[in-house]
């Protein structure tokens, strides 16, 4: 689109390499920051002057923020917290921010953006929430416009984390069958990463409210475990045994199930083109030639 971009990270999960060809184009660089410390992200914010910020840092990993909830306090909520802060400081008055749907916490019906109680089961949703806040909050204080999207189980090339990653990850160490976290039943809905990137830019480019919020998924119910599990031996070791340890959840803070509309957003004008069992099958691919790739 022509813009110049700054793209901030600690590099606590990020990789430089995954920055290899951005960092070929004249309009990127790359900042390295720990965006929890209020002292660096005015520093970076203060050199750069973005006109919009697209907050996307967090603790991806909310079996580590169950163990120890200030991980999520930390890199889930003070990021968004002192980003706010610092974008006051130097006049910057657009924020596009990655919420979940985890924010919701369990709920039988389809939610919509407008359902509740908002009641996360995960520290991870409860910061996320508590970002959600402190953005409306500036909305009345100062930002021209935010966006916020409250994302489903995004999936695709570069995982760090996420049932792909984890599935690999564990046929790597424990190559004699695939062992699976819970009974297979959870269901969720997938979106493949390039359809979530199209769709936070058309809510940016139509979406004109101060505060916008939408979600962003698949046009479909989404897919069980078993079958990502099913998916996964598949391509990576064909006749493999599937072994699920049992039980409704797969962690603590899992929410086994949700189904969530993207009425909103198709009213805006945006659809996906694949469905959760489409963007399953790309990633399992994507991924598990990153894999091999990595090992070889
Ligand atoms: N992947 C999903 O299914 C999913 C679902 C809902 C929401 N989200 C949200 O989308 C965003 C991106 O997630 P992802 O899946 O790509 O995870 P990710 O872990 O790959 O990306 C998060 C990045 O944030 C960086 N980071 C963490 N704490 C930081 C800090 N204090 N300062 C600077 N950088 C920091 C990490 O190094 C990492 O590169 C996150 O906000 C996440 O909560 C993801």
């Amino acid at each position: 689109m022509g813009h110049a971009v700054v793209g901030v990270d600690n590099l606590a999960r990020g990789t430089l390499s995954n920055l290899a060809e951005a960092l070929t184009n004249e309009r990127f660089r790359f900042a390295e920051a720990d965006i929890a410390d209020p002292v660096a992200i005015l520093r970076v914010l203060t050199e750069t002057r973005p006109r919009t910020v697209w907050h996307m840092v967090a603790n991806s990993d909310i079996g580590a923020g169950v163990a120890s909830p200030a991980i999520d306090l930390r890199d889930t909520f003070l990021t968004t917290f002192h980003l706010l802060d610092a974008m006051y400081e130097t006049g910057t008055k657009r924020l596009a921010f990655a919420s979940s749907s985890a924010v919701y916490g369990v709920h039988d019906e389809v939610i919509e953006e407008t359902s509740g109680p908002l009641l996360p089961i995960s520290s991870y949703g409860a910061m996320k929430l508590a970002s959600e806040g402190v953005i409306s909050a500036a909305v009345e204080r100062f930002l021209e416009r935010a966006w916020i999207f409250r994302f489903p189980n995004v999936i695709g090339s570069r995982a760090t984390h996420g049932i792909i990653f984890d599935l690999l990850t564990k046929l790597k160490r424990l190559p004699e069958y695939l062992e699976v976290l819970g009974d297979g039943t959870q269901q969720k809905p997938y979106l493949h990463v390039s359809e979530l990137v199209d769709g936070m830019m058309w809510i940016c480019e139509h979406a004109d409210e101060p505060l916008n919020y939408f979600h962003i998924g698949p046009p479909d119910e989404g897919v069980t475990v078993r079958e990502i599990a099913e998916e996964v031996a598949r391509c990576a070791a064909p006749g493999l045994p599937i072994h699920f340890t049992g039980g409704k959840k797969g962690w603590l803070g899992d929410v086994p199930r949700f189904r969530y509309s993207i009425e909103k957003l198709r009213r805006l004008g945006w659809s996906p083109r694949m469905n959760s069992a489409e963007a399953i099958r790309l990633s399992v691919e994507e991924i598990h030639r990153e894999f091999r790739l990595r090992t070889a």
